[in-house]
């Protein structure tokens, strides 16, 4: 486990955002991946991203001259990612679906219209369903009853999942053009691509959540 004393460019960018409040945002705002992607040194991901490390290091130590805020207990963060981003997921895709579907219908002959994006995002309901209910059914109650016993399976497949979702934000974004709609974009298009861009945030910092903050609280204490 990182120390304080480590230089942020040797630690990784999991741990970073884990530990330093605020980070999130900066990495986002960088394009650094700090949920399935968060286990290279931020040296690295800087050189991936062509950005400067001296400014992002700089950057980092403004934030650490902020005292933080105590991380909540296990119970606490669990209930917090249940209706944050659960709950928040199922309340907002099935009308981004239904916007997809509109908007590929209506400009279907675009050349830059997002085709196949209903689909994908509909797909991605699902499999954000059957993964939820299993957090909300087995691994979310065992954790918040204290459960002594080994998790590390349940949350090895998690992780697993997460790695799925990941690939589905990356699939996304790539559909959408990255959001950025073209200036004949309609109404329901610009929605579109502002919903969907919120969903992908949420999802990013929903998976950093559990596999950077709450699952490593849980893996191999039993031991
Ligand atoms: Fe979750
Ligand atoms: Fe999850």
């Amino acid at each position: 486990m990182a120390t304080p004393m480590t230089a942020y460019r040797d630690r990784t960018v999991g741990d970073i955002a884990a530990r330093l409040a605020g980070a999130t945002a900066l990495f986002r705002n960088h394009k650094i991946d700090f949920c399935c992607g968060g286990d290279v040194p931020l040296a690295e991901a800087a050189a991936r991203g062509g950005l400067d490390l001296a400014d992002l290091e700089a950057a980092l130590g403004a934030l650490a001259a902020t005292p933080p805020d105590a991380p909540p207990d296990s119970a606490t963060l669990a209930d917090h990612i249940l209706i944050r981003f659960h709950e928040t997921h199922r309340r907002e895709l099935p009308e981004l679906v239904t916007l997809a579907r509109r908007v590929e219908a209506v400009h279907r002959d675009h050349r830059e219209a997002p085709h196949g994006l209903a689909d994908l995002l509909e797909r991605a309901a699902a499999e954000l369903e059957d993964h939820m209910s299993k957090e909300e059914q087995i691994l979310f109650p065992a954790m918040q009853a204290d459960y002594r016993g080994s998790l590390d399976m349940p949350i090895r497949v998690m992780r697993l999942e997460h790695d799925g979702h990941a690939q589905t934000i990356h699939a996304i974004e790539e559909l959408a053009h990255n959001f950025a709609a073209p200036a004949d974009a309609c109404r329901s298009w610009q929605a579109l691509y502002t919903g969907a861009e919120k969903f992908v945030a949420d999802l990013r910092e929903h998976i950093h959540l559990e596999n950077n903050v709450l699952f490593p609280r849980f893996e191999r204490r039993w031991s």
